[in-house]
């Protein structure tokens, strides 16, 4: 197994180019499964999870081609197998995207029930609630989701939660329904945006992306078509706060920080000096930063997926930090590690209280999800001494080539077996 081994005390400084979205290139790789015609994507990034959901796809049948520019065609002309095998679905919960995508193009689906995961138990009962308010019949045995429609029907469905990929697997079910679906309560993510993009571009009616309240026209077929995967805005905020937190100056190039401002205005009251223009992003940090509170939820407040890295960076900084985690019921896991390296930081149920220290130390420490292992990157970047990072695995699942772009811009970081 792999791990990291940093060298804390190196400021950032250079420029950095962000990676497609994984959690846009998901939904839109299951996309294709929408139609007979190739969808062709580009800015796909190099992600082991992106390799998990193309071995799935290929396993239903998709024949796929990668270009040397990064471009990857998917071609569902034929789908031999509607069916999420549990050995697939278990390493990558996101295969439920799947199961919207092959009950609309086929009528039938058999997707494994994705089980609990490290950060919650994060159960699917709101995407089978509406592909049922759809008209599917669904029975779930030994594990897996049966679902048959001979079509879908377009209806009025209001979430009970706001959930990502729920929606994304409602909205792409709804495309081939008959009639109109109305999604209430929807998530407003910017990756929910860049899914419709591509829908619309292959055909589909869809209106209200980015709002609460998304209507989806359904049409009889879905045909060709291109898309750029967005930038991702998570990746980008961890080279923000891995910048602020070691007093850095980097320019993030390929990225849009619309879809991050709430992160923008944590980092800034933490005391990060931030630039912007349309496709970059200019950080500067300098001296210990100053403790902001942070309450994650769902878009456009601060994300989930940024609250370790953040929790990183108010680790050192001067005055106590609140942060309070409303998405997943255990996204603490990180914070018995930052301990080891001599952070101050109790937790009370979702809560933890950061008493900003002045210096961290090197330790060995272990990654448990792939944005704990980002948030310990950072630790380990501010660290005095060496930090050596276990089950560096999660980490791949998630960020492009990340030692390697950190090198770049300073750090000192390897990769050993
Ligand atoms: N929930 C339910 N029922 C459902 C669906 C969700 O109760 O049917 C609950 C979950 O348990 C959770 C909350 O609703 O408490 C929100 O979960 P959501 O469904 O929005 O999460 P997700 O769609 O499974 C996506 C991202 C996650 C990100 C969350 C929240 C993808 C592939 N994954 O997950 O990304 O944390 O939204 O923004 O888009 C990551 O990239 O590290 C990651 C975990």
């Amino acid at each position: 197994m792999d791990k990291l081994v940093i060298e804390g005390g190196q400021a950032l400084a250079g420029e950095v180019r962000v990676s497609g979205a994984k959690n846009a290139a998901l939904p839109i790789l299951c996309a294709a499964l929408l139609s007979p015609e190739p969808l062709t994507l580009s800015n796909v990034p190099r992600l082991n999870d992106v390799r998990t959901m193309q071995s799935l796809l290929g396993q239903m049948g998709l024949r796929q081609e990668s270009a040397a520019s990064g471009a990857v065609s998917l071609d569902a002309s034929r789908i031999d197998w509607p069916l999420a095998p549990y050995e697939l679905v278990k390493t990558m919960r996101a295969s439920i995207l799947a199961l919207g995508p092959l009950l609309a193009r086929c009528g039938e689906a058999r997707v494994s029930l994705p089980g609990g995961c490290a950060i919650g138990l994060r159960p699917v009962d709101q995407h089978v609630k509406g592909l049922q308010a759809m008209g599917a019949e669904i029975d779930l045995t030994h594990g897996y989701i049966n679902a048959r429609a001979i079509r879908l029907k377009g209806t009025r469905f209001a979430f009970d939660v706001v959930t990502v990929t729920g929606t994304e697997n409602l909205m792409m079910a709804a495309t081939l329904a008959d009639g109109v679906t109305t999604l209430e309560n929807a998530a407003r993510e910017p990756e929910i945006v860049d899914l419709a993009r591509c829908l619309i571009a292959m055909g589909a009616r869809v209106s209200g992306a980015g709002s609460d309240r998304i209507v989806i026209e359904g049409v009889d077929r879905l045909h060709g078509a291109t898309h750029a995967i967005m930038p991702d805005r998570i990746e980008t905020g961890t080279f923000l706060a891995a910048t602020a937190a070691t007093g850095g100056d980097v320019v993030v190039n390929g990225t849009d920080w619309h879809a991050l401002a709430a992160v923008i205005d944590k980092l800034r009251e933490a005391g990060a000096d931030i630039a912007t223009t349309e496709s970059a992003i200019r950080v500067r940090g300098d001296g210990r930063p100053r403790a902001a509170n942070v309450r994650t939820a769902p878009f456009p407040a601060f994300p989930t997926d940024m609250q370790a890295q953040f929790m990183a960076l108010v680790a050192r900084a001067e005055g106590t930090s609140v942060i309070t985690e409303t998405i997943f019921e255990n996204r603490m896991m990180h914070v018995q590690e930052l301990r080891r390296l001599g952070a101050d930081i109790e937790v009370e149920g979702n809560t933890a209280v950061v008493r900003g220290v002045e210096r961290l130390t090197g330790a060995n420490v272990m990654a448990t999800d792939l944005r704990a292992s980002a948030c310990l990157v950072i630790a380990g970047l501010v660290a005095d001494g060496e930090t050596t990072i276990d089950r560096i695995y999660h980490l791949d699942r998630g960020y492009e080539r990340i030692e390697d772009k950190l090198c770049a811009l300073g750090a000192r970081i390897r990769r050993v077996q």
